[in-house]
């Protein structure tokens, strides 16, 4: 796989990045500080220029300086022997996003540009919370075998919402019922195959990083749990055959936003029976698998954020971690409040190993 390096990023007025300007190395780049300096902001803004998104705000307003108005961040990405400028400006309720000064087609078509993966301690939800972590991790995957999937789910959820406002106001017997309910389904059925697709390839990863993750014998097993019928005139029916009920309830009982990628160890669901250990080895599964999966999807490795994940995790899962990052071989961003826990192998210099330290939003050398 052809290497992605992000070399270089300025960053003006994002959280309390006031003016970050920063060249990184091609492997690991440890950035540590004490708490509240702005680590996690500094993987943010790579987030943002790599996805135009934020892994944690969501709003884009959010992101600018208390009291500004504008936030940017531009970067140089080194994708095997080319390289390309790509910025991104927020303000409240408006994204701009450029790569080399031009706009691309899409937010999609810009956010499969730059492939990132992301691990933050907030992920434990992925194997201890309901649903919504799951359904975003597919949906992040999804992007990158079907970049229209983006696309797809917000044509079904505006759809969901014209049907419920029409239940809603007119009752179960409102004319227009019929014409959002095809398009519920015909989007929702689009949305549910390619989640299918990247559950699958997710569960393969995923089951395969568990082997070596966790203790012997246990066996993870990943598998997609549609929310509704995946035949598009059945998901229809069922639809009309539900208006009272979800009148009654307040949203639909069906669809892809009730989908989940179920997840059990040894028979058992995860949730209710894994321990705190197993439910960490489960998230450094399914990361691990975002990673592969991802990074097969466009032929490159993808670049690693990992906010102060050592401090979630025991010896033994700290351990298979660096394991897994030496041997990614790709670009990997830590934060830390100790760096001297940092365990990034032999370092032959700052092509291997780049440090910084973070005070008060101001980044220097560390
Ligand atoms: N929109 C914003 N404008 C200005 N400052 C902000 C904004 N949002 C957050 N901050 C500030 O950024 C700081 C937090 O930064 P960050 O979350 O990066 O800390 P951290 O170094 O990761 O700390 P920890 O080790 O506790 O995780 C806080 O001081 C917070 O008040
Ligand atoms: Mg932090």
């Amino acid at each position: 796989m052809r290497p992605l390096v992000i070399e270089h990023v300025s960053v003006r007025q994002l959280r309390n990045l006031a003016a970050v300007d920063l060249d990184f190395g091609p492997r690991f780049n440890v950035v540590s500080g004490d708490n509240g300096q702005g680590k996690t902001n500094l993987l943010e803004a790579l987030y943002v220029l790599a996805t135009s998104k934020s892994f944690r705000a969501s709003r884009p307003g959010e992101l600018v300086v208390h009291g500004g108005e504008l936030g940017s961040v531009r970067g140089r990405v080194r994708e095997g022997d080319l390289s390309r400028e790509q910025s991104v400006g927020v303000r409240p309720g408006a994204r701009l996003v450029r790569i080399d000064g031009k706009r691309p087609p899409s937010l999609a078509a810009y956010a499969v540009a730059t492939p990132i993966v992301v691990f933050h301690p907030g992920e434990i939800a992925l194997s201890m919370g309901g649903g919504s972590e799951r359904r975003r991790l597919l949906d992040r995957v999804a992007l990158y075998l079907e970049p229209s999937s983006m696309g797809e789910l917000e044509s079904f959820a505006r759809a969901l919402r014209e049907r419920q406002k029409a239940l809603e106001v007119r009752g179960v017997a409102a004319s227009d019922l019929d014409q959002w309910e095809e398009l519920v389904a015909r989007h929702g059925v689009r949305v549910m195959a390619t989640r299918r697709r990247a559950a699958t390839e997710l569960a393969r990863e995923a089951e395969r990083a568990f082997e070596r993750i966790a203790a012997e014998g246990l066996v993870l097993r990943a598998t997609y749990a549609p929310g509704a019928p995946e035949d598009e005139s059945r998901f229809r029916d069922e639809l009309a055959s539900q208006r009272a009920r979800d009148m009654r309830r307040g949203g639909a009982g069906a669809g892809p936003h009730r989908d989940d990628l179920s997840l059990t160890i040894g028979d058992h669901p995860v949730r209710g029976v894994a321990s705190q250990g197993q439910h960490r080895a489960v998230v450094l599964a399914l990361k691990a698998a975002e990673v592969e999966v991802v990074g097969a999807a466009r032929d490159v490795r993808p670049v690693l954020l990992l906010d102060d994940v050592s401090s979630e995790l025991d010896r033994g899962r700290t351990a298979a971690l660096f394991a897994f990052l030496r041997a990614h071989e790709g670009q990997v961003f830590l934060t830390t409040t100790r760096p001297e826990l940092i365990d990034t192998g032999p370092t032959a210099g700052p092509a291997d190993r780049a440090d910084f330290r973070v005070v008060s939003g101001v980044i220097g050398p560390g």
